[in-house]
């Protein structure tokens, strides 16, 4: 299965890629097919795909006074076991440090640890002087995208006017702006009353967040672009009427895009607010789970099918309960922001295929072709073709997985965002770069195998 079509058909790999894709019953110098290779893999009555790209996760970030609490082995072993061979994670510059200081900080966290393949946005959180000069080595270094943030005044925020300067220089050299849109200074105005009057309960952090807030934001960001000619990516976008103004800036033609995660496709603010004490901390992330009554879940979806939105990403960032998300009992101000979902993401978006929600080649563009695509990493991955990466995933549509701690759990965390959830599918094979990481035994992998992947410039760019 493509992102254009599907058809039946052999994959022949040859070390670390693709050698052929060849029709049933084709031959090898006249031999047929099983007996000229190593290893058969049965894959019928199963759909094979390029593996997932996982274009935004957190390995062990900073954040809220505690570290994600996946490194970049646990959870890139967990991506392995939910059919992902490459994420994209996020390379953290503040304000006062270097930006290439904290590429290499990454660099360090990541070489020799990584079950599949990865790369690296850059997070610019201090725009002055300095980092704009230091991002025309990014290019250079295999990261051709960075993100802003309208949110979290004090950490990561940058203002219009950094914003502006930073698009220009983005649009100068090529590079993808990403985009937290949210309008931080607000949300944390509304979030401080709210303390005040008592209501400190992880239900109100999405209270606080309201969606026109993330719809002022995104369309504050797309007029930021537009008059920098910069293209846009607006990552994690929950808010319908933030999609709304994504498809009046494509409509308009605008080159911008969006991002959602499988959170704001399948969870709600109803849902965190029925939780019991302080379990609805358990689903806090920025932007917040919205109102279902509001629609915007299936909102969400509809926007996936229309291409107002273009890709889906776990936005990965898993904290504990215990000792982390705890640090918020009495102020949701202080609960880690973050929800871990790199295991399960190719599962609950081929949920959408049996519940029709998404064609399956929609599922493959969604979560492998047009990561690919958008952050330059197509040819090598994102597709089957000779050539490319032998990144493929034997999934089972006659297969079951049941998510929950004991059942498929292997990230990092002592909970699972998504308890209960039954996915009617399987993910039965995974190989990174002709490796076998996954199969009926078990994880097969190990640190070490995945390597750096420089990216080239986005397939989007005009
Ligand atoms: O809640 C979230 N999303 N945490 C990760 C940081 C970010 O803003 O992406
Ligand atoms: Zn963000
Ligand atoms: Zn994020």
């Amino acid at each position: 299965v493509s992102a254009t079509g599907r058809t039946a058909a052999d994959v022949l790999i040859d070390g670390e890629t693709i050698a052929a894709v060849l029709s049933p019953g084709s031959t090898l110098l006249g031999h047929d097919l099983a007996s000229s290779v190593d290893e058969v893999i049965d894959a019928t009555g199963k759909y094979v795909i390029p593996g997932g790209i996982d274009a935004h996760t957190h390995m062990e970030l900073p954040f809220g006074g505690t570290n994600a609490s996946d490194t970049f082995e646990s959870g890139t072993r967990a991506a392995a076991w939910g059919g992902t061979t490459t994420i994209i994670d996020f390379a953290v510059q503040r304000a006062g440090e270097r930006v290439l200081d904290g590429l290499g900080a990454w660099h360090d966290k990541a070489a020799g640890n990584c079950a599949i393949d990865y790369g690296f946005h850059q997070i610019v959180g201090g725009v002055d002087e300095d980092s704009l000069k230091a991002m025309e080595g990014l290019v250079a270094e295999g990261v051709t995208s960075y993100k802003l943030f309208m949110a979290y005044p004090g950490v990561f925020y940058s203002d219009d006017a950094q914003i502006l300067r930073a698009m220009q220089k983005a649009a100068d050299l090529g590079l993808l702006t990403m985009m937290h849109a949210e309008n931080g200074p607000a949300i944390d105005v509304l979030a401080a009353q709210l303390v005040a009057q008592g209501k400190t309960d992880p239900y109100f952090h999405g209270i606080a967040r309201a969606w026109q807030l993330e719809e002022e934001a995104t369309h504050r960001a797309i007029m930021l672009a537009d008059v920098t000619n910069a293209p846009l990516y607006v990552v994690h976008v929950s808010a319908k009427q933030a999609v709304a103004q994504l498809a009046w800036a494509r409509d308009n033609g605008k080159n911008v895009f969006g991002e959602t995660c499988p959170q704001y496709l399948y969870l709600s603010l109803e849902e965190q607010l029925g939780a019991p004490g302080f379990e609805g901390a358990k689903w806090v992330c920025s932007t917040p789970l919205r109102s279902r009554a509001e629609g915007h879940q299936e909102h969400m979806w509809q926007a996936l099918r229309t291409n107002d939105l273009q890709m889906v990403s776990t936005d990965h960032c898993p904290f504990c309960m215990k000792g982390q998300k705890d640090l918020g009992v009495g102020d949701f101000r202080a609960i880690p922001n973050g929800i871990g979902s790199i295991e399960h993401r190719m599962d609950l978006m081929y949920q959408g295929v049996v519940t029709g929600q998404i064609t399956l080649e929609r599922w493959v563009e969604l979560t492998s072709t047009t990561p690919a695509r958008m952050f330059g990493l197509y040819g090598r991955k994102g597709v089957i073709a000779p050539g490319a990466d032998a990144d493929v995933v034997v999934y089972d549509p006659a297969g079951h997985t049941s998510i929950g701690l004991g059942k498929t759990h292997h990230m990092n965390m002592d909970y699972s965002a998504w308890e209960g959830y039954e996915i009617d599918g399987h993910v039965d094979v995974v190989l990174s770069r002709g490796s076998v990481v996954v199969d009926e035994t078990g994880f097969r992998g190990r640190a070490g195998h995945g390597k750096y992947v420089p990216r080239g410039l986005s397939q989007y760019l005009l």
